[in-house]
């Protein structure tokens, strides 16, 4: 916390944004809820098409994008380098930059790829709030080297390589023109995609009680990092090789994303967690075991085709965002803060909905997927269920909100 009369660190800074940013996406997603309950509701050129973006952005780089910033800005130390101040104006440079895009996006500028939609002016904002970002870290390595490690110095200057390709990759991905492999029976992703960012998850799951100095070694064993070293080996085969969910190869790759349930969960109980991070890790754990379950389950052929572009694929994008990674973030915003996101009640209350909310879609989507007059001609069923779900929404707008006030109370 920053001292009495002192502006917030840049690691604070960072923290309340992101709960800003879940606060706007929520009530984004409420209005969007409301919307499929009262569709004649639209606020004319506005329409539900102009907000899904906003929606859709603000969480992935808001809300789920920022609390990683923190997280960099506090490896790198940036709040106790020479270039402190900062650490405050690369974040804003992001919020910024975010703020200006949602407005393009309204306006119906898009790059017409989900969760891509950079584009022109948005582009080009959000690439210099990058380098700004980059640069900031840039200097604080500079200016902290000399109290590192040598081994910590290179990693350090490892990461920022990795980190100074991420301004093109941005401006590569957004481009209508690239697109990456995918299931031509599906038009998804290919089961190795999925495969190739669960091990990026995995990542961040043993490195946070390792960077963040808990207690403890860890209870991975040796076996882990091998099995880390087979799982990208077939990533890179079953990826260059293509394919669909028919395509055992494809669903073998699937499967080896069960194993990192238990892995995780053992190398997690071989640390002793501090006070902040208990109320989410229990919840970061099970969503982290119900996700993986599930994506391994849906993949299957039959029952993909089944719920393929239904609300039960809404359910799973909510599973895997609102319910596992919202966990996550909040608890590397925990851990590194010192002060837990919310406490336990209104921590309840938003897994709670989460999960009335999930179990609402997949039933849905499963009727649709069944009959899919089921979602065209009004039933009394399908109103039941799209009236649950605004409901969840409220109740998780109000736990996010509850978090924000209590973080700005608090530093
Ligand atoms: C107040 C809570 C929320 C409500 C009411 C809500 C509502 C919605 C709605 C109505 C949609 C559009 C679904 C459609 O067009 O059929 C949607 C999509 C989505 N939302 Fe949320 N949402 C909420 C929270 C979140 C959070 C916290 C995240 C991520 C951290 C998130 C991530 C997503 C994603 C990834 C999609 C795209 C789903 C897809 O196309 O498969 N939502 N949400």
């Amino acid at each position: 916390m920053h001292a009495p009369g002192t502006s917030p660190t840049g690691v604070e800074t960072a923290t309340r944004h992101a709960l800003g940013w879940l606060v706007f996406g929520n009530s984004v997603g409420l209005f969007l809820a409301i919307l499929l309950v009262e569709p004649q509701w639209q606020l004319g050129e506005l329409s539900y098409g102009r907000w899904v973006p906003l929606h859709l952005n603000s969480q992935l780089y808001g809300w789920t994008a920022l609390p990683l910033v923190a997280w960099l800005l506090q490896l790198y130390e940036v709040d106790s380098s020479r270039f402190r101040g900062w650490g405050p104006a690369a974040v804003w440079a992001w919020t910024a930059a975010l703020g200006f895009a949602c407005l393009l996006w309204l306006k119906g500028e898009s790059s017409g790829k989900i969760f891509l939609d950079w584009r022109g002016g948005s582009l080009q904002a959000f690439v210099v709030a990058l380098v700004i970002l980059w640069a900031v870290l840039f200097a604080s390595w500079w200016d902290r080297a000399s109290e590192w490690s040598r081994m910590r110095v290179r990693v350090a200057l490892a990461g920022l390589v990795v980190l100074a390709m991420v301004p093109l990759m941005m401006v590569m991905a957004s481009s209508p023109k690239t697109y990456p492999p995918v299931d031509p029976t599906t038009g998804g992703p290919l089961g190795s995609s999925l495969m190739g960012s669960t091990l990026l998850v995995v990542v961040l799951m043993l490195m946070l009680p390792r960077t963040a100095g808990i207690k403890g070694r860890g209870a991975a064993i040796s076996g882990t990092w091998w099995f880390f070293g087979f799982a990208l080996v077939v990533f890179g085969l079953a990826e260059a090789k293509g394919g669909g969910h028919y395509d055992w190869w494809q669903i073998g790759a699937m499967l080896i994303e069960l194993p990192w349930i238990g892995l995780i969960i053992y190398d997690w109980a071989g640390f002793e967690w501090p006070e902040c991070a208990r109320v989410w890790r229990k919840p970061v754990l099970f969503w982290w075991t119900l996700l993986s379950l599930t994506a391994v389950g849906m993949y299957f052929p039959g029952i993909l085709d089944h719920i393929k572009f239904t609300q039960g694929l809404v359910a799973h994008s909510h599973l895997a965002m609102a319910a596992f990674t919202t966990s996550f973030c909040a608890m590397i915003l925990s851990v590194i803060t010192g002060r837990s996101v919310g406490s336990p009640r209104t921590v309840g209350g938003w897994n709670l909905a989460v999960f009335i909310m999930l179990m609402t879609l997949a039933t849905m989507g499963w009727r649709e997927g069944q009959n899919a007059e089921w979602m065209i001609v009004p039933t009394t069923w399908r109103q039941a269920g799209m009236f649950i779900r605004a409901v969840c929404g409220a109740s998780m707008l109000a736990a996010s909100a509850s978090w924000l006030i209590k973080q700005r109370k608090n530093s």
